[in-house]
């Protein structure tokens, strides 16, 4: 546990220190999540790609490793009800929502008296998300890793959403890395600061060794927000690394679906034997095998000072070293 660190986000959360670490489908699972809420943050559990039961086998597998509160992830533009009774049921009182407008999720996330967590990337989506009753906003700007809806810079987007919303604390996310970072964004207004990439290259974080080395590897410039990585996932803009597969679609001049070099090409596979082709919307997981470099590997702008992949909780250590309780 590190020492308290006191924001409007760790008092209203309950949290010792104020960091979170992003949801990362396929990436964050339960040891990631409870690592980092077992070390005083707040951990982020996605269930949206999973059918409800498998999402709750996940759930009660991170409150086996932690007995603090985590948030789970879901994509509001789904309207996962289902989820969210089932998650409300085994005990989970906090819903992060991405992506959409949360107004349908609300009523279950009410009657089970949880709250959210609301993702926004501009003005407007913050104003709705404030209205419909969200507890805390995460503020993501287009430095992110990831899905990335809004095409804000972080500070840019903190300017507009901070006086908006007054006592609600606001969590700064988008290509930061380091402690400077967290206490950069504090002093801009920010109640807590998230990470994404940062958590992805941990011991604990599920994103395959080859797409660690990738993360670690990476420079300024080596990232780039994209349409390629479409599959299962259409229209919606995402920060990768530039690998093989964007440079060979960015050479042959962006083509559109049906006519993209390598697009039938079978990249991964994974230990019960699906398999994913080359622009699929997954990154390379831990346990998978096959062209792991061409795959989807999520990193945002801050990627370039990632340079170590130690435990999470040495990260949060690491993280709040430079706050004063
Ligand atoms: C590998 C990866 C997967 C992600 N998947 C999700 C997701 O499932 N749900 C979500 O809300 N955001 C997702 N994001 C975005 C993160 O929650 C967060 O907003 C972002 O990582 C912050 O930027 P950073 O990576 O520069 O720290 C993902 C990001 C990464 C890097």
């Amino acid at each position: 546990m590190t020492g308290h660190v006191s924001t409007k986000l760790t008092d209203r959360f309950d949290l010792c220190a104020p960091i979170v670490q992003g949801g990362m489908g396929g990436v964050s699972g339960p040891e990631l999540v409870a690592a980092v809420a077992n070390a005083g943050g707040l951990g982020i559990l996605p269930i949206w790609a999973s059918p409800p039961d498998t999402a709750l086998q996940s759930i009660a597998k991170t409150q086996a490793l932690t007995n603090y509160p985590f948030a789970v992830n879901l994509r509001a533009d789904f309207v996962q009800t289902e989820h969210i009774s089932a998650a409300v049921d085994a005990g989970v009182s906090l819903f992060n929502l991405f992506w959409g407008d949360p107004a349908a999720s609300m009523p279950a996330i009410n009657t089970g008296g949880a709250r959210l967590i609301s993702t926004i990337g501009d003005g407007d989506t913050a104003k709705r998300a404030l209205d419909v009753g969200a507890a805390a906003l995460i503020a993501q700007g287009v430095e992110a890793g990831g899905h990335v809806a809004g095409e804000m810079e972080l500070e840019a987007l903190l300017d507009v959403v901070l006086p908006i919303a007054g006592d609600i604390p606001v969590i700064a996310a988008g290509g930061l890395a380091t402690p400077q970072d967290v206490a950069h964004v504090l002093s801009l207004g920010a109640s807590g600061a998230l990470f994404g990439t940062r958590f992805a290259a941990t011991e604990e974080s599920n994103a395959h060794d080859v797409y660690k080395q990738a993360l670690i590897r990476a420079e300024e410039g080596s990232t780039v927000r994209t349409m390629c990585f479409d599959g299962m996932w259409p229209n919606a803009p995402h920060r990768v690394l530039k690998n093989s597969t964007f440079e060979d679609w960015e050479a042959a001049g962006r083509p559109p679906q049906g006519q993209r070099p390598g697009e039938d090409d079978i990249i991964l596979h994974t230990p019960d034997g699906m398999t994913f082709q080359r622009y699929f919307v997954a990154p390379p997981g831990r346990h998978m095998t096959g062209d792991l470099e061409a795959a989807a590997m999520y990193a945002g702008t801050g990627v370039s000072k990632i340079t170590n992949c130690p435990s999470a909780a040495e990260v949060m250590g690491d993280l709040v070293s430079q706050l004063v309780s």
